[in-house]
């Protein structure tokens, strides 16, 4: 397989492509396994080993989004870098792995990206600070069951940045507005939503894109977040 790898020694750096040759590759691995395997042979080589980011390689961290062929994570639709394997791929003999692209995301080094901007809109508001007391008695305050069901599934954002990367306009509406919906509604956190929708659109504004509601973002979502949560954006920002 040959792969080609963005390779960039520092935000600085204006970066290139490098172009490797591996022989000992199968269908069963997955991509950061073949990024393992090409690192050893570069350092068989004398070379710098690629620099790319992985932590659980479960789906669960949202650490190691690479763009693969154009699409952010890969071909394999809904799934995270990690998660993606070449037999997913469709029997090519050819890669071009490079880093999440967004002007939000500065390059640190190789495959490595600086998602911190993701940080400043939960510093902002992604959070919970009403003063709630001890912990309540686990039946105190009841919550129905299909508004922690869609809770859940707005929880379930890994914050990979993925949907960031794939937004022509860099917007990131589908992560903040997965963090809104999950948070309004659950009661603790919904006494101060609309300060944090305010909060988090100042961050949005500020460092990201304008949401034209082109879509690509849910449709690389290994989350599967729906497009829906861009419309909380909007929706919770009109509240007082
Ligand atoms: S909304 Fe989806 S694509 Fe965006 S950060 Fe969360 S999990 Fe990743
Ligand atoms: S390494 Fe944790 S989601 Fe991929």
């Amino acid at each position: 397989m040959r792969i080609r790898v963005w390779r960039q020694r520092g935000p600085a750096d204006a970066g290139h492509f490098e172009t490797h040759e591996l022989a000992e590759v199968s269908p069963e691995m997955s991509l950061m396994e073949l990024l393992d395997v090409l690192n050893d042979q570069i350092v068989a080589e004398g070379g710098e080993p690629i620099a790319f980011e992985s932590d659980c390689r479960e789906g669960i961290c949202g650490a190691c989004g690479v763009t693969v062929d154009g699409t952010p994570h890969g071909p394999a639709p809904r799934t995270p870098s990690c998660r993606q394997h070449l037999r997913a791929f469709g029997g090519v003999d050819e890669l071009t792995i490079e880093p999440l692209r967004s002007a939000a995301f500065p390059v640190i080094r190789d495959l490595v990206v600086d998602r911190s901007a993701l940080d400043a809109l939960i510093e902002a508001g992604g959070h919970v600070d009403v003063m709630a007391g001890t912990a309540p008695d686990a039946d105190a305050l009841p919550v129905p069951h299909d508004a922690a069901e869609s809770a859940l599934d707005f929880a379930a954002c890994i914050g990979c940045g993925a949907c960031v990367a794939a937004c022509p306009n860099g917007a990131a509406h589908l992560f903040a507005g997965a963090k809104l919906a999950h948070l309004a509604m659950l009661p603790q956190p919904a006494i101060e939503r609309g300060r944090r929708a305010k909060a988090i659109g100042a961050v949005l504004d500020e460092t990201f894109g304008p949401c034209s509601t082109y879509g690509e973002c849910a449709e690389v979502c290994p989350a599967g977040i729906p497009l829906t949560a861009v419309a909380a954006v909007a929706r919770e920002r009109l509240r007082r």
